[in-house]
């Protein structure tokens, strides 16, 4: 449950910031990362990206460079792996904000990234690549629980090496939690049938892809956030399943029928064999909608802090609109939506992301 911030450490202290210059973004041209690089250019300060030479010249990456190149960002290329470039790079553009939004399968290349940092004077804070759930905290099922231990080795090298850090847990992202990887806000919520996650009653937070980027880059720039894991509680998007399913209903003026995935059935999609990420995705819905997992602890205000007693009168955007924003953009007028579980009628449709 969102926890009452502490009267003086956090609440009362000014926002002073004493890093104002440039950051190098790396992963920013993935589905997180490119919300957090449009969060740092918009905030207006010089932003770096590190691409990959060859890293997939798909359209959609190709898209994703071009947009932020727009908007400013001046590309570096090259790949973490490569620790004397990124050290020459770091201290070329005195870098003074490192944010890492590396995707899981290489989450451990950050430990040279780790080491490339720590010869580097200038840089005042490290964000590694975490944006889920507090990894200390939680303990899903295999194989989520290896893809944590791979993420809790980077923050213990980054305590290790004395770097400055922030890790921010901004929990789920706003949209419906599919459980096959599919990417939240880049799809609109179910026309055929809405999969309820064991009883529906445990809750989850949700926060919308936009406020994830500028939510992230207020704290990488706030010395309130040194050295502290950032939780990130909308209290306006503590949801659960059940109320998702009612909402998205209520979006589309129909009710749809409702299927049970029971907590065995999350547990035999995590077993799955040769299925990543999608089991690790599995393993993860287990842990949100089963064990609770971003709810059932509370926030000491000492190492973890919530954002909104950083930032009590930045608003968060709801469900709600993200909701009314998907359904504003599919023809349900044409759409018949009579269908069964057992006989969809209606197919999960193809549409541009528009829950930014
Ligand atoms: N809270 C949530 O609901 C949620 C959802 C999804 C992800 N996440 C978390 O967010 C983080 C990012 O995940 P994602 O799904 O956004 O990742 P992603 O879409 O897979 O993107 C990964 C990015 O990292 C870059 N990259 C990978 N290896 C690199 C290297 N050696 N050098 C330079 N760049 C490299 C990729 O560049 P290329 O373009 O070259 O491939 C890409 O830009 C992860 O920690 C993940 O667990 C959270």
């Amino acid at each position: 449950m969102p926890s009452a911030p502490p009267s003086a450490a956090v609440a009362a202290a000014a926002a002073d910031t004493d890093v104002s210059g440039p950051a190098l973004i790396v992963g920013a041209t993935g589905y997180i990362g490119r919300f957090v690089a449009e969060a740092c250019l918009d905030s207006g300060r010089t932003t770096y990206i590190l691409l990959r030479p060859g890293g997939g010249a798909s359209p959609a990456r190709a898209a994703a460079v071009d947009a932020l190149r727009e908007k400013g960002a001046v590309v570096i290329e090259g790949s973490v792996d490569n620790k004397e470039l990124v050290e020459e790079k770091l201290k070329e553009h005195s870098i003074e904000v490192v944010i890492s939004v590396m995707g899981g399968p290489n989450i451990l290349d950050q430990l040279t990234l780790i080491d490339a940092i720590k010869s580097v004077p200038t840089i005042k804070r490290f964000l590694p690549s975490e944006f889920g759930h507090d990894i200390d905290k939680a303990s899903p099922v295999e194989p989520g629980l290896s893809f944590y231990e791979e993420k809790r080795r980077v923050r213990r090298a980054a305590e290790a090496a004395g770097i400055p850090y922030t890790c921010i847990c901004c929990n789920s992202i706003a949209g419906w939690p599919y459980f096959d990887n599919t990417h939240p806000s880049e799809v609109p919520p179910p026309l055929d049938r809405l999969q309820i996650y064991g009883d529906g009653t445990v809750k989850a937070f949700f926060v919308a892809g936009s406020d994830i980027g500028k939510f992230t880059i207020k704290a990488a720039y706030d010395l309130r956030a040194l050295n502290k894991i950032v939780h990130f509680r909308p209290a306006c998007n503590l949801l659960n399943m059940n109320e998702m399913a009612s909402l998205w209903e209520s979006k589309i003026g129909r009710a749809l029928p409702r299927a049970t995935l029971s907590e065995e059935d999350l547990l035999a999609l995590a077993a799955a064999e040769n299925c990543i990420p999608a089991s690790i995705v599995a393993a993860l819905t287990h842990d949100i909608f089963i064990n609770g997992c971003q709810t059932n602890f509370s926030i000491d205000g000492i190492k973890d802090i919530e954002i909104s007693w950083l930032y009590p009168d930045a608003p968060f955007r709801t469900v709600d609109e993200c909701f009314d924003e998907h359904a504003a953009s599919l023809p349900l007028d044409q759409i018949s939506l009579e269908s069964s579980p057992s006989d969809p009628v209606v197919k999960r449709l193809p549409v541009p992301p528009t829950c930014a």
